[in-house]
């Protein structure tokens, strides 16, 4: 059964202008989504992964531009939307919590004041209503003593609470979608494990859909059932989070999921693979990846591959063009 999805991102294209130069970092970026479901979009550092996720909702930097593409939002052109309209979706029907958590918390406000204004913002109801609203959301969230947290500062809190409270915001007003970007880094490994626990039983109770944006593998495979795999502004691989796992397509994926299981555990970063990522905006006119492709043809340095759709997985790679194809 095909259902109709959420969201629906259609070749979004973002540069930035720097010394009348326009640097494409995000180069066609296409995808569906659909409701409960959660999406991961991982790739290493610079890959595009966060400015895609604020291109959805507008909220990028002055230097950079939307040079095309669309997103729909239950078949609404949010690229299109005024400024009003975007400000009705976000945080009500799209919430994001950011990778920068100071860009969330305001530090000069209780943590009460935060959530009830977050409340009140979109909804008619009372202080009192709202009071209660926002010790129900840190409760569930997992603060121990919410009504007397409420009236804590976020400096009073630890980075897993802050981590909590951010939760907390994003799902104040049960948003369709939550976008969650890098929302585990700044925690040690344990806390990680209790924060994603708790975002994937929020997001089955309240049948949101997730972009969960993360660099760390072993993040994705405990969260996704999609996986997205960003590399230069382009997607190299999109399949369920199983055949991801079990049956990686791409060489760029197939080494990331290599050098996972050859490493410990506590990297914070992708593992390494031989040589370095490209340079946004100065794109090659093959694959990005080529350069560090061990399997890499003639033909991956001068042409980029489209994506070749394979059953449930599509993949951006010459290796696995169908035979008898034109391209
Ligand atoms: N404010 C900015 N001005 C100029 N370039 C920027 C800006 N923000 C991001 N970029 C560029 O856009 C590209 C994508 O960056 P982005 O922040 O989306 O990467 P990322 O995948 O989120 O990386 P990370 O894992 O480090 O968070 C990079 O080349 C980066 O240098
Ligand atoms: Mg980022």
């Amino acid at each position: 059964m095909s259902v109709s999805p959420i969201l629906e991102v259609r070749n979004l294209q973002i540069s930035f202008v720097e010394q009348n130069r326009n640097r494409l970092v995000l180069r066609g970026l296409s995808y569906s989504l659909e409701k409960g479901r959660v999406l991961a979009v991982v790739g290493e550092s610079g890959s595009g992964k966060t400015v895609h996720a604020l291109g959805l909702l507008s909220l990028l930097p002055a230097a950079a531009r939307i040079s095309g593409g669309e997103v729909r939002y239950k078949g609404q052109n949010l690229l299109a939307c005024s400024a009003e309209q975007l400000r009705q979706i976000r945080g009500a029907k799209i919430a994001m919590i950011f990778q920068d958590p100071s860009a969330s918390l305001n530090p000069v406000l209780t943590v009460g004041q935060q959530l009830i204004e977050t409340l009140r913002a979109h909804e008619s109801i009372s202080k009192e209503e709202a009071a209660r609203k926002a010790i129900e959301l840190l409760d569930k969230v997992g603060i121990p003593n919410p009504e007397k947290r409420l009236d804590e500062y976020p400096f009073q809190f630890s980075g897993g609470m802050c981590q909590r409270v951010m939760i907390a915001m994003a799902l104040a007003l049960k948003p369709d979608i939550l976008i969650a970007d890098e929302p585990t880094t700044a925690l040690d490994v344990t806390i990680q494990a209790q924060i994603l626990r708790l975002m994937k039983d929020l997001q089955q109770e309240y049948g949101m859909a997730v972009i969960f944006i993360t660099h760390n593998l072993a993040l994705a495979a405990a969260i996704a059932d999609d996986v997205l795999v960003l590399y230069g502004g382009l997607c190299m691989e999109q399949a369920p989070a199983e055949k991801l796992f079990t049956h990686p397509l791409h060489p760029y994926t197939q080494g990331l999921l290599g050098s996972l299981v050859s490493v410990s555990r506590k990297t914070e970063h992708l593992p390494a693979i031989p040589g370095n990522p490209p340079i946004a905006g100065e794109p090659l006119p093959g694959c990005p990846f080529a350069p560090r492709c061990s399997q890499a043809t003639e033909k991956c340095s001068q042409k980029l591959p489209p994506l070749f759709a394979k059953g449930s997985c599509y993949v951006r790679c010459w290796l696995e063009e169908p035979h008898g194809s034109t391209h």
